[in-house]
């Protein structure tokens, strides 16, 4: 195999500098107000927090591969992380069980982003074999590497981990570049992974062009990006596809349960490729008419709403972030794939504050959870939505509705300070 960058193993061209929002420039204010011609609040008022669409569950989808579970389930380390059933949550919310998908530990990493950066980078760098659509374990592609490729990414913390993580299974080097502002948790675990760790006086979205744009410049570099914009939008592909194993591992697991459902999914949401994820999967045309189609929630901090604006105002707008303790989910733009998706498939978006972040942390721990500000933000917006009549409504939230709650990241992720 011969040197790579991003431009080589995804024939979508050469790496482009950045995301490019379609909307205000970024550092412009959010825009507000009701979109014009978009579904609106369903008592046709906006309220500034809370936005829903009442024909999404009529939105079909495409799944991701089947590959993609036979592909983690060969990769060392693979285990399902655990579906917690939570009654007391069910019975505080008036509905009739809630379950926390708890991604505390995957693949040894405290956030579930190694689905996504293991897939994508399997698939690009098969792409440069002769063997492109072979499902290459990486024991097998380690065998076929150049040394000098290394993988590159900008990351607020759990992705630029994973790249990491992966970066070092199979033996190549990794470059990751972060806001300054992020904890120092999160920088000591991408460095403990061998990477070169890039701080970066800046917000998340500027980091994202710097990685971009430092990827261009070296033919052996990997940029994977869990964020697409136009001209880059392969490799982020991938890394929703490989989302979609926490979603096969549900399916089964609330079958197990004996639970049926879902009826409501909660996501948290920061450039929308998780929740993307979850609507491909949940609105896939393959999903045979006897599973359920579930309300899909999206929930933001109130402090960088980028998704909540953008389904506002009917296409992606930019919006200026500022602090949030969820600093995952601190991102100004929608992932240009994701928005399609997201704007036809999620019933509703919420957004929360950081007391309404906190409580939920310190609530899921005391139930004996372990999640970080970014996982227990899928508890706090359920809390917002539940306790709305509108949007009760609005989702189908009920006495016998079947909740799952995404917690994404384990409090060592991004420890509350
Ligand atoms: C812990 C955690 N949860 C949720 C998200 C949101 O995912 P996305 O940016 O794909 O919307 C992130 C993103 O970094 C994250 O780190």
């Amino acid at each position: 195999m011969t040197g790579t960058n991003a431009s080589d193993p995804a024939p979508s061209g050469p790496a482009p500098s950045g995301p490019v929002p379609s909307g205000p420039a970024p550092s412009g204010p959010a825009p507000s107000g009701p979109a014009p011609s978009g579904p609106v609040s369903p008592d046709g008022q906006e309220s500034g927090d809370w936005y829903s669409n009442p024909s999404a569950r009529d939105h079909r989808s495409v799944s991701a591969p089947v590959q993609v579970l036979d592909f983690h389930l060969r990769l060392p380390g693979y285990a399902p992380t655990p579906l917690r059933d939570c009654p007391e949550l069910a019975a505080e919310l008036g509905v009739g069980r809630v379950f926390v998908k708890e991604e505390a530990e995957r693949f040894g990493l405290p956030a579930f982003k190694m689905v996504g950066a293991s897939w994508a980078v399997c698939r690009a760098l098969a792409a440069t074999t002769s063997e492109p659509d072979r499902l290459w374990t990486f024991d097998e592609l380690r065998e076929q590497l150049d040394a000098r490729v290394r993988l590159v990414c900008a990351t607020d913390g759990n992705h630029g981990r994973a790249v990491a993580h992966t970066a070092a299974l199979l033996g190549l080097q990794a470059q990751v570049f972060v806001p300054a502002s992020i904890g120092q948790r999160a920088k000591d675990g991408i460095v403990s992974e061998g990477a070169q760790l890039c701080e970066v006086d800046a917000p998340y979205d500027d980091v994202v062009s710097q990685a971009a744009q430092a990827a261009a410049a070296d033919p052996y570099a990997l940029l994977v990006q869990d964020t697409a914009w136009p001209g880059y939008e392969q490799i982020p592909g991938w890394i929703v596809q490989g989302y979609s194993t926490i979603f096969r591992e549900i399916d089964a697991q609330l079958h197990d349960a004996g639970a049926g459902g879902p009826d409501v999914v909660v996501t948290p949401c920061g450039v929308g490729s998780l929740i993307q994820a979850t609507a491909a999967h949940y609105r896939g045309g393959d999903r045979g008419a006897e599973v359920s189609r579930p309300s899909l929630l999206s929930v933001e901090p109130e402090e960088s709403a980028c998704l909540l604006e953008s389904l506002r105002a009917g296409h992606p707008v930019a919006v200026r972030t500022g602090y949030t303790r969820m600093a995952g989910l601190n991102c100004g733009i929608v992932s240009s794939i994701a928005w399609p998706v997201l704007q036809g498939g999620v019933d509703a978006a919420v957004t929360v504050t950081e007391d309404q972040d906190l409580q939920a942390v310190t609530e899921l721990q005391r139930l004996g959870l372990d999640s970080g500000p970014c996982g227990a933000a899928s508890l706090a917006g359920l809390r917002v939505a539940a306790g709305n009549a509108a949007l009760r409504q609005a989702m189908d939230i009920c006495a016998s509705s079947v909740v799952v709650l995404l917690s994404t990241e384990s409090l060592a992720a991004n420890p509350v300070t």
